[in-house]
């Protein structure tokens, strides 16, 4: 969401006449997008904000803006140690980000805007932004904002507010408006996907004066009755839209991931064989502390379904090392439960005391680093045996990849990433093929976190997505 919130940022940006640079000591204006999810970015914002104060006192006129969840959660922290920054502005403030600049030229003292809410449901949803601006191939289409779980380590609730979801019409026109400047990859934004329509369904039932037809779809706006739109209904619909080859979505909860979903992923042709399912631990204890509302039985038996009726799923997860009172034998049943789910790939994360979160609570219980640590490595070389496997695996297929361009790890190759959404390293051939080309790979070799491939396959122009209509002139 944050990453989506950058480009947005860029994006508008570049839309009022800027260039997008990567050197910082070359720009005049640094927007510094944060996230609070985690106590560490709190301590790389004040370090890169020292770094920036140096290279404006070495460019006078050098503005610095500081946006996201941490800005929002932080400000007066941000003045007070940083007084230096010209902007700082919040995540219901994404779209703000040129008039407050200007704003701030014009006079000599920081300028702060955050609203704790949108003023207008409608504004908590920008336009959906190319995941690069430059590369229009690719979009993240939010779908919902906010949250209404209540997992007792996390601070987004509190950061992003109640969920709402953006109306289904609304959704489909802009992903096909996407599809008309060349978008055919989706990547559908929520904190928790799976409730998707929950609250626009629950409007339309006490209110019958609301657009049905707006808020639920053409095909369910007569449905008052039942809880629709689904996200499933979402992903049929997305699916429709011609030049739409690929959608992904991210995250979905657990506990809601509904027999609907898996059908409407397993009949979806657009939709990747990809799902990334947060289990956050595999002891049952610490998932009832944590306030997750399945237990780790319930996650299997769902993510077997998932995979019976999805062949070639690739599945990825978080994980929490060391949320408070956490004892070995609760991770050693993380461990078992992560290795029975033979994932493609995890994200672990170290348990992070968030303020105002109901586990900051439990200072008394936290587990000390050098456990932490020492659990951490365990767990790591169970997920990492476990992607090699899922990795090799792929040894000798043939995969459609969507070329992004040089590779990060090694500026020699370049990458392109499969429906799996695993990336795939190759040397590019005499011309170099270019961001959102499509092409066949063959794999070659696997490592826990790539693929090695070998184009096979000339790259395919993907199907034109701008239609040519004919205009009449008199
Ligand atoms: N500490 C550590 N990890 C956290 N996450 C969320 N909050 C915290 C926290 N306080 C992780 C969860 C979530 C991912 C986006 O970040 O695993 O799924
Ligand atoms: Fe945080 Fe839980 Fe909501 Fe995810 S579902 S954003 S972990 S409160």
């Amino acid at each position: 969401m944050n990453e989506h919130d950058s480009e947005r940022i860029a994006a508008d940006l570049m839309a009022s006449g800027m260039e997008r640079i990567d050197d910082p000591e070359l720009a005049d204006v640094v927007v510094v997008n944060t996230c609070c999810i985690r106590e560490n970015a709190d301590n790389r914002l004040y370090g890169t904000l020292g770094h920036l104060k140096s290279v404006q006192e070495r460019h006078p006129g050098m503005q610095i803006a500081v946006a996201g969840c941490l800005a929002q959660k932080d400000r007066e922290t941000i003045l007070d140690r940083a007084p230096y920054v010209n902007v700082v502005f919040g995540t219901h403030n994404v779209s703000r980000s040129v008039a407050l600049l200007e704003e701030a030229r014009e006079r000599s003292e920081p300028v702060v805007e955050i609203l704790e809410s949108p003023v207008e449901p409608e504004d908590a949803f920008a336009p959906a932004a190319p995941v690069h601006v430059d590369h229009p191939y690719s979009a993240w289409v939010t779908i919902q904002v906010g949250c209404d779980n209540t997992c007792a380590y996390c601070i987004v609730p509190q950061v992003r507010g109640p969920e709402r979801s953006r109306p289904f019409a609304e959704l489909v026109s802009e992903v096909e408006a996407l599809s008309r400047r060349g978008t055919f990859e989706v990547t559908l934004l929520g904190q928790n996907v799976n409730s998707y329509g929950r609250d626009l369904a629950l409007a339309l039932r006490s209110d019958p004066g609301l657009d049905a037809t707006r808020l639920a779809g053409e095909r369910f706006a007569s449905s008052r009755r039942s809880v629709r739109p689904l996200f499933g209904d979402l992903l049929s619909a997305v699916g429709e839209v011609e030049g739409i080859r690929r959608i992904r979505f991210i995250s979905p909860h657990p506990k809601d991931l509904r027999d609907e979903t898996i059908v409407a992923m397993a009949e979806t042709e657009a939709v990747c064989e990809q799902l990334h399912l947060p289990l956050q631990s595999g002891s049952n204890s610490v998932l009832r502390r944590m306030r997750r509302g399945y237990t780790a039985e319930r996650y299997l038996e769902r993510l077997e379904i998932a995979r019976q009726s999805i062949p070639d799923l690739a599945v990825t997860t978080d994980i929490i090392v060391g949320f408070p009172g956490e004892t070995d034998v609760e991770f050693e049943r993380t461990l078992e439960v992560v290795a029975e789910a033979h994932y493609d790939s995890t994200f672990t994360f170290i348990y992070s005391s968030r303020p105002g979160t109901e586990a900051a609570k439990l200072i008394d219980d936290e587990i000390a680093p050098e456990v932490i640590a020492e659990r951490y490595a365990r767990l790591k070389a169970v997920v990492d045996r476990s992607a090699l496997e899922c990795h090799r695996d792929r040894i000798g297929r043939k995969e459609e990849i969507v070329v992004e361009g040089v590779a990060r790890r090694d500026p020699s190759l370049q990458q392109g990433r499969t429906r799996q959404g695993k990336v795939v390293l190759f040397a590019p051939p005499t011309t170099p093929l270019e961001p959102g080309a499509i092409a066949q790979a063959q794999i070659v070799d696997a490592g826990s976190y790539h693929l090695r491939g070998e184009v096979v396959a000339p790259p395919a122009v993907p199907r034109p997505a701008r239609r040519l209509i004919p205009v009449a002139t008199d």
